[in-house]
């Protein structure tokens, strides 16, 4: 280990001071230590998610933690097509505007997920008349009815919006995944939602978002849309690259390459979902449709830690956190938010993907509401930039 990762790592335990916590009778120590967004203010936002439980009043240690430590949300699945249009016609916004107006009370920034997407959205929208796929013509308008009431609803209190979502395939050879959409539409469909968006809140920032696109084998297939999607004038204003990461991928000088090169195209860059796995698996991506199988055999090997994180696994993650956020404060000019995928280890979809039902740690508190060090080490590096800006 270098002298220079111990001394970073020395600092971070000693941060990392052992105190009760999360006991019934204790104040969860997120609320003890000295608030995220205060090390990051007037560099880029640092977001969180907030999903159903927190947004139906059942998960306070999840609110707490987000309002005190970040200053943009992010609906975990509250804003999914499946949430706001279950039905054609009927619209369901109440834990969309419950996000918001926990936002606005703690002066956060509400952020929308997700307009267009292959995942999590109603079989219906997919569905004509004859129960065959829709016509062109139905599909658009479906697409864009759906935009111009959901963007219109939370007109001016939205302030970013991620529009389309994963529409690059993964597969070699193929540029764009063969969704319900495209299949309706055709290419065009991404232009057109980001007009549709622009036009139900013009003041609104735009975003494609998706996974591994700062990977070399999709970064090729991101800079060709988001060409196109400039030469067509569509408003699109930032990419969203989503960072599912684990401990040793991916490199982070190629995710470095890619977002200088996406800079270059006149974009904002947004880290939009954030979470650094420590478990075992094959899989490197967030593909929802893929599942990895694990037998009772496996379980050990691949569920390695279901009592609790070893520390010097926790060092590791923070260590990596570390060295991604100073990453992401050479780049802030470019980048424009940084948002974790949930406010604790226990909300973590990392739970249950690829394999179902595992204990997983991605994330900067733990499941008692205690900073760990992968938090101390996030402030650490925001602070040190803080210092590094006044000289
Ligand atoms: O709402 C239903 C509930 O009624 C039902 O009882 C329950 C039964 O399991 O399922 C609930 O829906 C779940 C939903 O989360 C809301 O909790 C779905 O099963 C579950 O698959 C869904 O998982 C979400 C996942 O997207 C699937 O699309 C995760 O919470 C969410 O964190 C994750 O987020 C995505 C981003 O939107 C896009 N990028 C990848 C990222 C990770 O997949």
């Amino acid at each position: 280990m270098s002298s220079g990762l111990a001394a970073s790592l020395a600092v971070i335990a000693a941060l990392a001071v052992d105190a009760p916590c999360g006991t019934v009778d204790a104040t969860p120590r997120s609320a003890e230590v000295p608030p995220l967004k205060s090390a990051y203010r007037g560099k880029f936002l640092i977001g969180t998610a907030l999903d159903v439980p927190a947004l139906e009043g059942r998960a306070p240690l999840d609110v707490q933690i987000a309002t005190t430590h970040f200053d943009a949300f992010t609906c975990g699945n509250s804003m999914k097509p499946d949430f706001t249009q279950p039905e054609e016609g009927r619209f369901t916004f109440a834990q969309g505007d419950r996000m918001v107006e926990i936002a606005q009370r703690c002066g956060a920034t509400p952020i929308g997920h997700t307009l267009v997407w292959h995942s999590q959205t109603p079989a219906w929208f997919f569905k004509g008349p004859d129960g065959l796929p829709p016509s062109r013509e139905l599909a658009l308008a479906r697409m864009r009815s759906h935009i111009a009431a959901v963007v219109g609803h939370f007109r001016g209190r939205v302030k970013q919006w991620d529009v389309v979502n994963e529409a690059i395939s993964d597969a070699p050879g193929e540029f764009l995944r063969p969704t319900p959409w495209l299949k309706a539409i055709g290419e065009e469909y991404i232009a057109d939602a980001f007009r549709a968006a622009h036009a139900a809140d013009p003041h609104a920032l735009l975003i494609y978002n998706d996974y591994n696109i700062k990977r070399a084998y999709k970064r090729p297939k991101a800079l060709r849309l988001l060409r196109s999607l400039l030469e067509q004038k569509a408003p699109i204003d930032a990419v969203g690259i989503q960072c599912h990461w684990r401990l040793d991928s991916p490199d982070l000088s190629e995710v470095e390459d890619s977002i200088q090169q996406f800079a270059t195209l006149g974009l904002k860059v947004m880290v939009t979902e954030l979470d650094i796995g420590v478990l075992p698996t094959r899989y490197q991506g967030a593909d929802v449709g893929f599942r990895q199988l694990m037998t009772p055999e496996q379980r050990a090997a691949l569920d390695p830690y279901p009592a609790g994180l070893p520390e010097p696994v926790a060092l590791r993650q923070a260590e990596r956190y570390r060295q991604a956020f100073e990453m992401f404060l050479r780049h802030r000019d470019v980048i424009g938010r940084v948002t974790l995928w949930g406010p604790h280890d226990g909300d973590s979809w990392l739970n249950n993907f690829p394999i179902w039902g595992r204990t997983d740690y991605p994330l900067l508190f733990d499941r008692q509401g205690c900073p760990k060090p992968a938090f101390f080490a996030v402030l650490q590096a925001g602070r040190a930039a803080r210092r590094s800006a006044r000289r």
